[in-house]
């Protein structure tokens, strides 16, 4: 099987920065390949925070912060940076141009061993893969948000990727504490699948004024024991995010079971996207 030891992440957004985190903190070699030093900046200052945060909750030690942190590097070259790697992990934002151009110059640097994983929620594995040259070493390595407290890596399948190729992801997922599962390729693989109706049917119920937002996220905590009521969990993905996954899932088995709700468009056309702008269904301290 194949042995993963140099890992980059191209990516340092809110899924990279977890992933990097993942990987430094599990004692793997992990290099962020960023576009410019600000943005590599914040994801190590929101690293940072992170790990203090476990520190002051003694999870970890003074030293695991700082073997964490020293295990990460920073390159703003994918091409030389790619050069040695076993493992190239994407988290950029959902946008298949982009995508595709990154694994279009790794492929040309990247040795002819390493694997390709893209951490995408919603865009076929297939497809990407398809845009390589290393199809059967392309894989979905989809991780959930905050990386380094959710236990799950869903893994998904394209429709070259050998078999190899899946161990090695699966085995490396077990490896940093995760809990794998295994999908072959479909519009929203299992989790966002599942995850999205719910989320916009609960946008529904707001849409059709049968209870307020607060009341459907309360129902659901408090009578199903989700951690996080659908909208507040929509406010914590994104909104727009939201938005991308219920199109692909609507677009790829064209079943208006999966239109997305009115509101929802309307408050990405407004720019409440939650969270990372400080509004959607609910305000928050950006
Ligand atoms: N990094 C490290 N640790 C973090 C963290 C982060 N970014 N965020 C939270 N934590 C830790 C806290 O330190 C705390 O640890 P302990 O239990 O060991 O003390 C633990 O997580 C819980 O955090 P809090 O006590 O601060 O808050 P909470 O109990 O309200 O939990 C939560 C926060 C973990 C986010 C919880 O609300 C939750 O599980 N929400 C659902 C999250 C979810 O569904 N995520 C998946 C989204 S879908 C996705 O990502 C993929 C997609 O394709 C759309």
């Amino acid at each position: 099987m194949n042995k993963i030891k140099k890992i980059a992440v191209v990516g340092g957004g809110t899924m990279g920065n977890g992933i990097v985190h993942l990987f430094a903190q599990n004692s793997y070699r992990v290099t962020l390949i960023e576009t410019k030093q600000e943005f590599a900046d914040r994801a190590i200052t929101t690293i940072e925070k992170n790990l203090d945060r476990m520190l002051s909750k003694e999870k970890i030690t003074q030293s695991d912060k700082k073997e964490t942190l020293a295990n990460i590097h920073i390159s703003l070259d994918l091409k030389s940076s790619v050069k040695d790697m076993d493992l190239v992990v994407e988290a950029v934002p959902e946008n298949f141009d982009l995508k595709k151009s990154i694994f279009s110059v790794a492929g040309q640097y990247a040795p002819d061993h390493t694997i390709f994983a893209s951490n995408t929620s919603s865009i076929s594995i297939t497809k990407l893969a398809a845009q390589t040259d290393r199809p059967e070493k392309f894989i979905g390595m989809h991780f959930f948000n905050p990386v380094p407290v959710m236990k799950l890596v869903e893994v998904i399948n394209g429709l070259k990727t050998a078999a190899e190729v899946t161990k090695t992801i699966m085995a490396l997922s077990e490896k940093l504490g995760k809990t794998p599962v295994s999908a072959n390729d479909s519009p929203g693989f299992v989790s966002n699948r599942v995850l999205m109706p719910m989320i916009n049917e609960a946008i529904f119920t707001v849409f059709e004024g049968v209870a307020t937002a607060e009341a459907v996220d309360e129902v659901m905590k408090l009578g199903m024991a989700h951690p996080m009521g659908p909208l507040r969990l929509a406010d914590f993905i994104g909104l727009d995010v939201c938005l991308d996954i219920l199109n692909v899932l609507h677009d790829g088995f064209k079943d208006p079971k999966y239109r997305p709700c009115p509101l929802l468009v309307k408050m990405v056309d407004a720019g409440k996207l939650g969270d990372k702008t400080g509004e959607g269904f609910f305000v928050h301290n950006k």
